[in-house]
């Protein structure tokens, strides 16, 4: 179902589920280790995983919890759309397609409850995040001035999503 590259003579099992309170702290632990200061807080999290209007997704590697993505889906214009809120990778299963899995897993849930659009803004100096959402077909519809605090823009991506 989702294809990761492999490092040297490893191979990695690839599991990507609904997340659960019990992966709660983990969840935490990624956040922090992805964003430090900058990170959702822990009741934040939980409001996510507790909420009916979001999703949270995690991924494991060979039984290991190695990052979530969290995602709503909105009403706008008479539309319904997908919104991602955070994409998280832990450092030593970067690059591997973790992120890359995640997000189709997330369009694809959006797509069953009939979302047309995928969305979210990103940091504009993060290249990372960027080259992610691009690889993945999602287009640079604008910049938001001073989203994340004064001098810090983001950018806002969409993707149409094929019903
Ligand atoms: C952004 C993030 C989620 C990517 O996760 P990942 O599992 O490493 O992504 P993938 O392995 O699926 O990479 C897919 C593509 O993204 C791009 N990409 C990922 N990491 C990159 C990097 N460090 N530099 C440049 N491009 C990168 C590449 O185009 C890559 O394809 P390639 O490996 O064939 O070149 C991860 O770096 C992360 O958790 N960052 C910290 C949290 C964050 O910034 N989240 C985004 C908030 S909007």
């Amino acid at each position: 179902m989702f294809s990761l590259k492999t490092r040297g003579m490893h191979n990695f099992s690839l599991e990507i589920r609904e997340a659960e309170q019990s992966d709660l702290d983990e969840i935490c632990k990624i956040e922090i280790e992805c964003f430090a200061e900058e990170s959702f807080t822990y009741p934040q999290l939980k409001y996510y995983l507790d909420s009916p209007n979001f999703i949270t997704l995690i991924a494991s590697i060979n039984g290991e919890k190695a990052g979530f993505i969290v995602g709503s889906i909105e009403d706008a214009g008479g539309e319904r759309v997908g919104h991602i809120y955070t994409i998280d990778v832990k450092l030593k299963f970067r690059r591997i397609g973790v992120g890359s899995a995640l997000l189709k897993a997330l369009e694809r849930f959006f797509i069953k409850r009939g979302a047309v659009r995928s969305c979210l803004e990103v940091r504009s100096d993060n290249i990372a995040a960027k080259n992610l959402y691009l690889k993945l077909g999602y287009k640079p519809m604008g910049v938001i001035r001073d989203y994340y605090g004064l001098g810090f823009d983001a950018i806002r991506f969409e993707k149409t999503l094929r019903q």
